[in-house]
């Protein structure tokens, strides 16, 4: 399973980097402002600076809602780097720009998908990952987790290489359900990856094993 994170912090993205486990980031629209990044050129430099943090690919999410407008963006974002993966909505014209991306082999992130349906179709425009939010379908007391089971048995009957990117995980539980149910690839908060840590039986274990060598060696 593949661990993306799911901010534009440049200091969470290098602390998960250098924890050793980072495969990915995601970016969009909400995360850029939430880090002050404004403007196509400050987006842009920022997406660089992104690259240059982490080894392997970085959703940069288009804002153009027509298809003209997603082949320009989405075209000028992936001449940045080839870690660029272009992130497109799940709407008519997102899905044919997908189509129009994959045909040229360049990989494709299609975001905001609530349905199995929609993952099918993301799919047979052969996208390189789909996102199901899955945190926003709890938060409307809809279950998120069963759609990543869902589309998970759908690319499972066909073959579809398509990867599901389960996004909006919230937690470590869903980082842990999400692998139960197969997700290739989770993106979630730093504090979903480093809460993966965490067990009290860990910390008094060292600290007795610590206490014993102590004892042993005085
Ligand atoms: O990856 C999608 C994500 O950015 C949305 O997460 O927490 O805003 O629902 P959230």
């Amino acid at each position: 399973m593949k661990f993306f994170i799911d901010t534009a912090n440049l200091s969470d993205i290098a602390e998960a980097q250098a924890f050793g486990v980072l495969d990915g980031v995601t970016t969009n629209p909400s995360l850029m402002a939430k880090e002050g990044i404004t403007g196509a050129d400050n987006i842009t430099a920022h997406y660089k600076k992104i690259c240059d943090l982490v080894d392997g690919d970085v959703s940069a999410e288009v804002i153009s809602t027509d298809f003209d407008g997603m082949v320009k963006e989405g075209e000028a974002l992936a001449a940045l780097n080839p870690q660029i993966v272009v992130k497109l909505p799940l709407i008519a014209d997102g899905i044919k720009a997908c189509k129009y991306f994959s045909d040229k082999g360049i990989k494709t992130n299609v975001t905001l998908v609530f349905s199995a349906g929609q993952a099918l179709l993301a799919a047979k425009a052969g996208a390189t990952y789909v996102s199901p939010f899955i945190g926003r379908l709890d938060d409307i007391s809809t279950d998120g987790l069963n759609l990543i089971a869902e589309i998970r048995q759908i690319y499972d009957n066909y073959g579809f290489e398509t990867q599901i990117l389960a996004a909006s995980v919230r937690h470590t539980m869903h980082v842990i359900d999400c692998a139960k149910l197969g997700s290739d690839v989770m993106t979630g908060p730093l504090s979903s990856i480093k809460g993966l840590l965490k067990h009290p039986l860990t910390d008094i274990g060292l600290a007795k094993f610590l206490e014993d060598y102590k004892k042993g060696n005085q």
